[in-house]
């Protein structure tokens, strides 16, 4: 049966989802970077079924979600750069890969399999709420199809999801767009993971230059090359639109020719472009589109992120 989405600020729309999650189901809930898919990350057949609704490879770990530092500091070994991260960046989209503590209560489906565990400690309300009233640490990919493109509302889960979840708790679209950055800190040195919604340079002004994951392994097992990938094809860089293609523009000066347009940020805001990224994928998404023809965007900032997240929807894909 389809979920119903649950206004998150009607009374008792958190004690719901929460006593769903107690249940063992899946809850889909806003975070300030994407909407998650979550489940008890205790319980082996609640994380089971988060791999299952999102048709996710089981060797790609999850992100646990914490409701503060100190919790977090339970499940993973926090040395000083790890300290220093957490306290200057949570509650915020900040992901932090360190060593998984020993005899803690996850299930080792949530990692994978892994000596490491992904521990995040989000901002948005909501998701605090849901994280305290629940009071389990809950696992929570980004609520889309493995592949497809990150859901920043509650209508873009139910369009996919609806009918693998309990419920969708609705917190509106959500404000920083993209997901969080992930920094691994299992190694001698950091390593940029994943660029995401704290910029790189903030990061990097804290405890120094970030590594590149080595090449030819897959750092962080979901960065496949094909990953966020809208069903029409994506081309990058376009400074000249095709008449049969949507373009996804940046900027005040948007070359004329395409058949529909859409623009990131007409100001040129990359914090704008973030938040609007995956709406405006998904909204020129069409069948009468060949392609979605993408401008260029700065490469700073949360450029790093967006570039990231565009270089993947247009890479060849798996199937
Ligand atoms: O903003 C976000 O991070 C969102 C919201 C819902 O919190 N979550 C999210 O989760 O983006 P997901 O599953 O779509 O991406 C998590 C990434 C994957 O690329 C996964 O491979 C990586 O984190 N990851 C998780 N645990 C890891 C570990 N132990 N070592 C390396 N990478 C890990
Ligand atoms: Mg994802």
């Amino acid at each position: 049966m389809p979920a119903a989405i649950l206004p998150a600020d009607r009374p008792d729309a958190i004690e719901a989802a929460a006593d769903a999650l107690r249940a063992g189901r899946l809850v889909a809930f806003p975070t300030e970077t994407v909407y998650g898919l979550g489940a008890d990350a205790g319980s082996d057949a609640a994380v089971a079924a988060i791999y299952a609704a999102k048709g996710r490879p089981s060797h790609n770990p999850l992100i646990v979600h914490l409701p503060d530092a100190q919790a977090a500091m339970r499940f993973g070994r926090f040395d000083a750069r790890a300290q220093r991260l957490a306290s200057a960046f949570w509650p915020g989209p900040l992901t932090l890969v360190v060593p998984r503590a020993e005899a803690v209560p996850l299930s080792p489906r949530a990692t994978a399999g892994l000596p490491t565990v992904a521990l995040r400690v989000p901002s948005h309300p909501v998701a605090l709420a849901l994280l305290l009233a629940s009071g389990l640490p809950l696992a929570a990919p980004s609520a889309n199809v493995s592949g497809r493109v990150s859901a920043t509302t509650a209508q873009h889960v139910a369009e996919t999801l609806g009918d693998k979840v309990a419920v969708i708790l609705d917190g509106g679209p959500t404000q920083v767009g993209v997901e969080s950055t992930i920094v691994g800190l299992a190694g001698e040195r950091p390593v940029l993971l994943r660029p995401g919604g704290v910029p790189r340079e903030a990061i990097e002004a804290l405890i120094g230059p970030l590594d590149e994951p080595a090449a030819g392994i897959v750092a962080a097992p979901g960065m496949l090359a094909s990953h966020y990938a809208p069903h029409c094809p994506v081309r990058l860089n376009v400074t000249a639109p095709r008449a049969d293609e949507a373009l996804l523009a940046f900027g005040p000066d948007v070359p004329a020719g395409a058949k529909l347009v859409l623009n990131l940020s007409a100001s040129g805001n990359l914090e704008e472009a973030a938040a609007n990224l995956y709406a405006h994928l998904r909204a020129l998404d069409r069948a009468d589109i060949a392609a979605i023809a993408v401008m260029p965007i700065p490469q700073h900032g949360l450029g790093h992120a967006i570039n990231d997240r565009l270089r993947r929807a247009a890479a060849p894909r798996h199937e």
